[in-house]
């Protein structure tokens, strides 16, 4: 089950780099706004700007990465992607940079202070609902071990507008992820609901 859906979604993202590049559109966002303020939320889960370091969970062609170098000067940055093409792009685009390394892996295999996932939920494909639902779970569950102080990720909601939903698109519950979070992961959990996206952002820490 786990590899038909990784490769399921290597296809499908490899498709749209090469398509469109990178670029937004190359990881599906219809734009850098919406990309940066998926970043700007899942970011919210640092309180402490000195040296962290951080896994990207389908870290695409990079751009958080980018994002951060301009606020955080110490950090140490590990993107995993499913795409090989994502990840050869990646280590193209920041070839000089000493603090960032990429990895063609679907979750990292090495303990970080933080990690975080945009948009590796949204795209379900032919997937049934509850082998979705499961496929977000176990990938959390994961995401606990590998992160010490934290970890966030964003989801579809199931608040968007009925008639814009799409069969292929996973809308998660929020209130239910917030209770799974609280409930398995930690007594500190944030549920952001409040941006202009049909989307919510979940932050987990820790400590
Ligand atoms: C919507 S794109 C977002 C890319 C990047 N996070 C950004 O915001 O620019 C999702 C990316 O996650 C990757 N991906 C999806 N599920 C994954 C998983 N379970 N493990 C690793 N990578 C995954 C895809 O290949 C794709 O590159």
């Amino acid at each position: 089950m786990k590899n038909t859906i990784v490769s399921q979604i290597s296809e499908y993202y490899s498709e749209k780099l090469n398509r469109h590049g990178e670029t937004p559109q190359g990881v599906d966002w219809n734009g850098s706004e919406g990309q940066y303020l998926r970043f700007e939320k899942l970011m919210q889960l640092v309180n402490h700007p000195q040296y962290f370091s951080i896994n990207d969970i389908g870290c695409g062609y990079g751009a958080l990465y980018e994002y951060l170098q301009a606020t955080y000067k110490t950090l140490e940055y590990r993107g995993v992607d499913v795409s090989a093409d994502m990840i050869e792009a990646a280590k193209r685009r920041f070839a000089n940079c000493q603090n960032a390394s990429f990895f063609h892996l679907s979750i990292p295999d090495e303990m970080a202070d933080y990690s975080v996932a945009s948009g590796i939920f949204n795209v379900k494909f032919a997937n049934k609902e509850s082998d979705w639902h499961s496929y977000i779970l176990s990938t959390l569950r994961q995401m606990n071990s590998y992160s010490a102080k934290g970890f966030a990720f964003n989801c579809l909601t199931s608040f968007s507008d009925k008639e814009k939903m799409r069969d292929d698109l996973y809308y998660a519950d929020p209130c239910y992820m917030f209770q799974f979070c609280k409930e398995n992961f930690s007594r500190n959990v944030a549920l952001l609901h409040d941006y202009n996206l049909f989307e919510f952002t979940i932050l987990v820490r820790k400590s």
